[in-house]
């Protein structure tokens, strides 16, 4: 009897130990909080990987949260994170203007807003915006299928980021403005858009025409409707839209996938394929020769640029920044990073002698 009850005894106090953990745990105060994307766009999990080893001494509390692809819980998100106190939040939107709300409730809390490499349009809630160069990365894809043209009416495939990400706009833009004199000239004729034949003598398009062209060839960030769109495209396509063809692939997880429907099309004699982002898939996939080339967007320097930009605000600094980005609302202040074209040649030094990823993560290198 007596034995039974120090049992009991002993279980009442390790369960109100827990309870009173638990507690504790869901009250610690968060100064700064993070708010990314998805993880289905494995982009992201870079991010989260370099953001977990820079705070691990951070003196600063932080918390990482995934918005799934949905607005509704990226606004949940931030709701949750105010709820714990936070005085800086740095976010990476699903949607542009979606986010608008969410930042909108932050700014009210009294909390300064970071966009994080995408940025949060139509709302003067964005207080700085920590950025690639993201115009720079459209302009490094195109001039990889300019350099490596194969002569005249090259068919030209385009493919684009979701309409919802600004940054689709940016990369969409750089790589117009290297295409389209090519178009223009007779290098490559575009296989696969209607609209983008019907502005080919523009040299800069407004968003509007951008959009037109973006609505038809978006993989909407998606592997698999990269695929799908990348397979209609292969079956309407006319003889003269096969042989050796240049593709604007937008990033690593969509341009792999179209990369494989174009390797697996008879008809298809060779390809070139750009892509961002340096996933390790990627990297792969470049050196085995099955995609081109990539542009690497060092994820370290941004998580180290917004980390930086957080911890000076709480510090009670200004920030530095190196330019202004219009978000359709206001001038936000921003910190732009450069980016690095990366193909077979450059791979190695770029990706491994840099100590970005480990030699033994790759085969055949
Ligand atoms: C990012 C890219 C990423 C894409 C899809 C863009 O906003 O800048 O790095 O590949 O979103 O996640």
């Amino acid at each position: 009897m007596k034995k039974e009850f120090k049992l009991v005894t002993l279980l009442l106090v390790v369960m109100m130990f827990a309870t009173m953990l638990a507690a504790c745990g869901s009250s610690k105060k968060i100064e700064i909080g993070i708010v990314l994307p998805t993880k289905d766009e494995t982009r992201w999990i870079q991010d989260e990987e370099r953001f977990k080893a820079a705070l691990e001494d951070s003196k600063y509390n932080t918390e990482i949260l995934f918005s799934q692809g949905s607005s509704a819980k990226e606004k949940e998100n931030v709701d949750a994170l105010i709820a714990k106190g936070i005085k800086v939040l740095i976010i990476c939107p699903f949607d542009g203007d979606a986010a608008a709300a969410a930042v909108e409730a932050a700014k009210k809390a009294g909390i300064k807003v970071i966009s994080y490499d995408r940025l949060i349009t139509k709302t003067d809630a964005v207080d700085y915006y920590v950025t690639f160069d993201s115009v720079n990365v459209g302009k490094a894809q195109a001039q990889y299928l300019v350099d490596h043209a194969k002569g005249n009416g090259q068919p030209l495939y385009l493919y684009a980021g979701a309409a919802t990400d600004n940054n689709a706009f940016l990369f969409f833009q750089g790589a117009w403005e290297v295409l389209q004199p090519k178009i223009a000239d007779g290098t490559f004729k575009v296989a696969n858009s209607s609209e983008a034949i019907a502005l080919q003598d523009v040299a800069t398009l407004d968003r509007e025409q951008m959009s037109k062209i973006i609505g038809q060839v978006t993989t909407n960030w998606d592997p698999n409707e990269a695929k799908n769109k990348a397979q209609t495209h292969l079956t309407a396509a006319a003889a003269d839209g096969k042989g050796d063809v240049a593709i604007l692939g937008p990033n690593d997880g969509t341009s792999r996938s179209i990369a494989d429907v174009f390797a697996t099309d008879g008809d298809i004699t060779s390809y070139v394929i750009s892509g961002q982002d340096a996933e390790k898939a990627t990297i792969q996939y470049i050196i085995d020769g099955k995609q081109s080339m990539t542009v690497l967007k060092d994820v370290r320097v941004l998580v180290k640029d917004a980390m930086d930009m957080a911890v000076g605000i709480l510090d009670g600094k200004t920030p530095a920044t190196t330019g202004t980005y219009n978000n359709g609302e206001v001038d936000v202040k921003a910190k732009q990073t450069d980016v690095i074209s990366v193909d077979k040649t450059n791979v190695k030094e770029a990706m491994v002698d840099s100590g970005y990823y480990e030699a033994k993560e790759f085969t055949g290198l």
